[in-house]
């Protein structure tokens, strides 16, 4: 993409569009993974049930989604539920997950119209029946698209990804001796997308609360103090011009550029 396709959608003149305009459109990151959490904090400011954090945040998802697509992100993958999530109220996890299905029945159009790949990482199987209806309907009808990958990590585990993939590839015959890291990494739920570069989390928490673990291990983290339901473009852009003036060694001693980074 390119900073003209970005600021057609910016007001002239916002702080958005300067954000816009300090962005490397030549070192972007290709792999932004967010851990969006503050949503029950965002509620509890406003007195108002922890559900209604939830329902604010898509708005959110809406945003950030449409955002990456126009900056030109290869891969964007949101953390929704985690598999340590069902210990939650049975009502919050049901709220939670009929938010999904009216997230991706209203916003298909929107994704089919950006050119948008969603993809669901987790164990999906585990979820309801009608659950995974809307998930498939969502998954087939952007099998085709070329543009952004939009994964929705969904009763989803870092050590649960790990153990199937071990799982799978024990079933696929591998042998032992040619197991290494590449092979390995082909069994995970984002096999043939690049590893995340730049890691968000919202609200200030200081943990990776079990996302991603494999494809994280040098990716650039960014923790910002705002809320899930208040996060924006303007939060998104922020993240990406620090992200670029990070300095990536991969474990060497001479800074690379972000876009020289190893694979
Ligand atoms: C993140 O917000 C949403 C999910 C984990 C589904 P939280 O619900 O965790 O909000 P806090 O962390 O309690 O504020
Ligand atoms: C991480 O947030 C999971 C998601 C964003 C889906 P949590 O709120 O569940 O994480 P912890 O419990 O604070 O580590
Ligand atoms: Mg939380």
């Amino acid at each position: 993409m390119s900073l003209e396709q970005l600021l057609a959608s910016i007001p002239p003149g916002s702080h958005d569009e300067t954000l816009a305009r300090q962005v490397n459109f030549e070192q972007l990151p290709a792999h932004v993974a967010i851990i969006m959490d503050g949503n029950g904090r965002w509620a509890a400011q406003r007195h108002l049930p922890r559900v209604e954090g939830h329902r604010a945040g898509i708005d959110s998802v809406r945003d950030v989604v449409e955002t990456s697509a126009r900056l030109g992100i290869e891969v964007l993958t949101l953390y929704a539920f985690s598999v340590e999530n069902w210990k939650r109220p049975r009502a919050e996890v049901n709220t939670l997950m009929m938010l999904l299905k009216r997230y991706i029945r209203l916003e298909l159009s929107t994704l089919l119209k950006n050119n948008i790949q969603f993809r669901v990482i987790g164990r999906a199987e585990e979820l309801s029946p009608d659950v995974q209806h809307e998930l498939e309907l969502g998954i087939r009808q952007t099998a085709t698209n070329t543009g952004m990958q939009f994964n929705i990590a969904l009763n989803y585990g870092g050590r649960a990804e790990i153990v199937d993939a071990a799982r799978r590839a024990i079933a696929a015959g591998v042998a032992a001796d040619d197991l290494d890291e590449r092979r390995f990494s082909d069994f995970l739920y984002t096999a043939g997308q690049p590893d995340p570069d730049l890691l968000i989390r919202t609200s200030g928490e200081m943990r990776v609360s079990n996302f991603l673990l494999w494809q994280i291990a040098y990716a650039e983290i960014w923790v910002t103090e705002t809320l899930w339901p208040d996060f924006r473009r303007r939060d998104l852009l922020e993240a990406v011009v620090a992200y670029q003036k990070r300095d990536r060694r991969y474990g060497g001693i001479k800074p690379s550029p972000v876009a020289l980074g190893a694979k």
